[in-house]
């Protein structure tokens, strides 16, 4: 049996049943792979439920506001992504009449559509011979071929690609980027594979040079930037706060957060006062940190280490926000359990 023929193998045996897996309808997929990109099957499984449910097609999900669609992506985090599903939903509709394009090619031009998204839409949809190169991918052929070239340089993802196009099956290509896919994410796991009960343990080259934990390479180039966030969470008298919404470009645009100071140090309470006298000056206030020691936000690139502190302020905010009404608003998920945690401690 050649690799594809065992991989094909494993999935009819193996494969879990999953929502998008008995549709071919393109709108669909394309959900599904862009939600699978930001988080594993388990965690993604609701999202795709609540966007199809939410949004049962694309133009559904054109029409919606981008408020609403960053509330349903919230917790999955990279926004970016949300706010191209949303973009993209608006082109299909206007210049596609509302169908997808159904090849490769076609598929590439839309916003947020690179080639392991158009590979994946024109494959399980139209049959398309594309392989699809995702990290599970990577890990299953640097594996079974003993490919010893780093995924994350130029080098490798070329390499890796003809490979991929060498090994698949093309008549059956729908079963086949499924199946590898999720032969990676369940057999060939990154941690703990189960090589020993594994159909492809015989002609494996990493489970033969003792490189399963080595497997793929991975240069590190990535350095993680460290930020001091301090939050200012203000109360009035009825219990309104400040919210301001991201703008620009970064992390969480459009999203809603409480009025940020951002220090190249850890503020301690004396510097934070300083700052807030400068803001409200004359009103009286009570502050205190709601964390004593900081929360770790992290995110790919950076790590947030975030302060929570609490402004007891006597005069009324004009615009305030009501506290009850916080949940509605899209906010990072680094805010939403803030929220939640402050209102059973505090209330
Ligand atoms: N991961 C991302 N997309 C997938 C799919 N269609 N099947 C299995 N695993 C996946």
């Amino acid at each position: 049996m050649s690799f594809s023929q065992k991989i094909l193998h494993w999935y009819s045996e193996n494969k879990r049943s999953l929502p998008w897996r008995s549709t071919r309808d393109p709108y669909k997929i394309w959900l599904s792979e862009i939600i699978l990109q930001q988080t594993r099957v388990v965690q993604g499984e609701p999202y795709y439920l609540k966007f199809v449910e939410n949004f049962p097609n694309v133009q559904d999900l054109a029409n919606a506001s981008e408020e609403r669609v960053l509330k349903l992506w919230q917790g999955l985090g990279y926004y970016s992504r949300a706010r191209n599903l949303h973009a993209t939903a608006k082109t299909v509709v206007k210049e596609y009449g509302g169908r997808f394009p159904d090849s490769y090619d076609e598929l590439l031009k839309l916003k947020g559509v690179g080639d392991y998204t158009a590979s994946a839409i024109a494959s399980i949809c139209f049959d398309e011979p594309r392989p699809v190169v995702d990290g599970n991918v990577y890990r299953v052929l640097a594996r079974y071929f003993g490919v010893a070239i780093p995924i994350n340089i130029t080098k490798g993802i070329k390499y890796f690609k003809q490979l991929a196009i060498e090994v698949m099956d093309g008549k059956n290509i729908r079963d086949y980027n499924q199946g590898i896919m999720e032969f990676g994410a369940i057999q060939c796991a990154p941690k703990k594979p189960y090589c020993l009960l594994c159909p492809l343990n015989e002609s494996c080259s990493a489970l033969k040079k003792n490189l399963v934990q080595t497997l793929p390479i991975k240069e590190n180039r990535t350095k993680v930037r460290k930020r001091n966030f301090n939050y200012l969470v203000w109360l009035d008298p009825n219990n309104k706060t400040r919210l301001s919404q991201r703008k620009g470009k970064g992390i969480w645009q459009n999203l809603w957060e409480f009025p940020l100071l951002e220090s190249e140090n850890e503020l301690n309470e004396k510097e934070v006062r300083k700052e807030l006298n400068e803001i409200v000056s004359g009103d009286s206030f009570r502050l205190f940190l709601y964390n004593e020691s900081s929360i770790v936000h992290k995110l790919s690139h950076q790590h947030l280490y975030t302060k929570f502190w609490i402004i007891e302020s006597n005069a009324k905010l004009e615009n305030g926000f009501s506290l009850e009404d916080l949940e509605s608003y899209p906010v990072p998920v680094l805010i939403s359990d803030f929220i939640k945690a402050f209102k059973n401690s505090y209330f």
